[in-house]
């Protein structure tokens, strides 16, 4: 159980990126000024907004390297310790803006920034130093050296951690080899860097700075850079294009068969409702009629008599007709929409017997 917290403190201190937490004014030990051995972050007895100081005390921070800088939350932008001006550099441990060194000069680990750019800068600029100045092993150099040439390099061993929680190391090898070339370890020379697919043992090899090695300890293959787009080919292109516009026409004619398919069941259902009123209309009318024409008959007519006379009458007077009174859209047969529900049996026809039907 002791044993297994030792451990676990041990991890912590190890992975241990914490500064100091000692204030302004209180005292430190500045041999314990260092860099973090896995991220090479500067580390002393002493806050995030103080440094440890020759005297043994910690002291105000007098220049900052980042605009929003850590470990300063609650201090308003205009009391923060100010950037440094072109010509200077803010040192790791933040003490005061000091003057960029010339080639040769001291610089802090991999601070690139602290050496005067030449004067060339535009053409040995790249992403891998500084306005083409670059610091190796405490020492600032121009990123200058032409192919063939003796060059110098820089080994840093990084150690970073992986989703799982294992530890990894890594290795960035530095050198003032000029843009797209770099220093070969073996022979000491400034070399070509390969294009995507040479071989290569070493990100630095390639001009992408990506070699991807496939089994540990064996060579790989330039691959692409990291930050390389994506380029699709044309055929995606029109695929993706077509199946947009397959979606497209899918959906308006869904909807379109949809709205007919509506549209003709509300159709019937007009149709329908207008033939019931018709009918009943007429059933209406014929019952007053037939009413009439019986009170007016003689006293002493017979029923056969009276039916005789009753239908010679609607004849004449065209209420019997198949067609004769129906309004005009009904006398369209079979309407397409199929709803075998809404069925209606027009009543002066049934007395006909003539017996038809109208379907929705
Ligand atoms: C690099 O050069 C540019 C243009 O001269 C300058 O604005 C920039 O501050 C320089 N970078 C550093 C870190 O000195």
């Amino acid at each position: 159980m002791v044993f297994a917290a030792h451990l676990a403190l041990l991890a912590l201190s190890a992975i241990g990126v914490r500064a100091g937490n000692e204030v302004e004014g209180a005292a430190c030990n500045p041999s314990r000024n260092r860099l973090d051995e896995g991220t090479l972050n500067f580390l002393s007895d002493c806050n995030a907004q103080t440094w440890c100081g020759p005297d043994n005390i910690c002291l105000k921070r007098g220049c900052r390297r980042d605009i929003y800088p850590y470990g300063y939350y609650p201090i308003p932008y205009d009391q923060l310790p100010p950037l440094c001006s072109e010509t200077e550099f803010c040192p790791d441990e933040g003490s005061a803006c000091l003057p960029k060194s010339p080639v040769g000069g001291p610089c802090q680990k991999d601070r690139d920034d602290q050496c005067q750019p030449p004067p060339n800068q535009k053409d040995l600029a790249s992403y891998l130093n500084v306005n083409g100045s670059i610091c190796l092993n405490f020492q600032c150099y121009y990123a200058n050296v032409e192919i063939g040439q003796p060059c110098v390099f820089d080994n840093t061993w990084y150690s970073g951690q992986a989703d799982d929680g294992t530890t990894f190391s890594y290795m960035v090898s530095r050198d003032n080899c000029r843009k797209n070339t770099y220093c070969d370890g073996t022979t000491g020379q400034c070399n070509q860097k390969y294009d995507k697919g040479h071989g290569c043992t070493a990100n630095k090899e390639c001009k992408s700075y990506n070699c991807v090695i496939k089994t540990a300890g064996q060579s790989g293959v330039c691959g692409r850079e990291a930050d390389e787009p994506l380029k699709p080919k044309t055929w995606v292109y029109v695929v993706i294009g077509l199946a947009i516009a397959i979606c497209l026409i899918g959906v308006m004619t869904g909807l379109w068969l949809l709205h007919r398919r509506h549209r003709e069941e509300n159709q019937v259902k007009l149709q329908d409702y207008y033939n019931e009123q018709i009918a009943y209309r007429q059933s209406i009318m014929s019952m007053s009629h037939a009413k009439n024409s019986l009170l007016s008959l003689p006293a002493n007519t017979t029923p056969e008599a009276a039916r005789a006379q009753l239908n010679s009458e609607a004849d004449s007077m065209g209420l019997s007709t198949s067609n004769g009174l129906l309004p005009p859209n009904i006398r369209r047969e079979g309407s397409h929409a199929g709803s075998d529900d809404s069925e209606v049996l027009l009543m002066d026809q049934q007395r006909l017997g003539s017996n038809m039907r109208y379907r929705g």
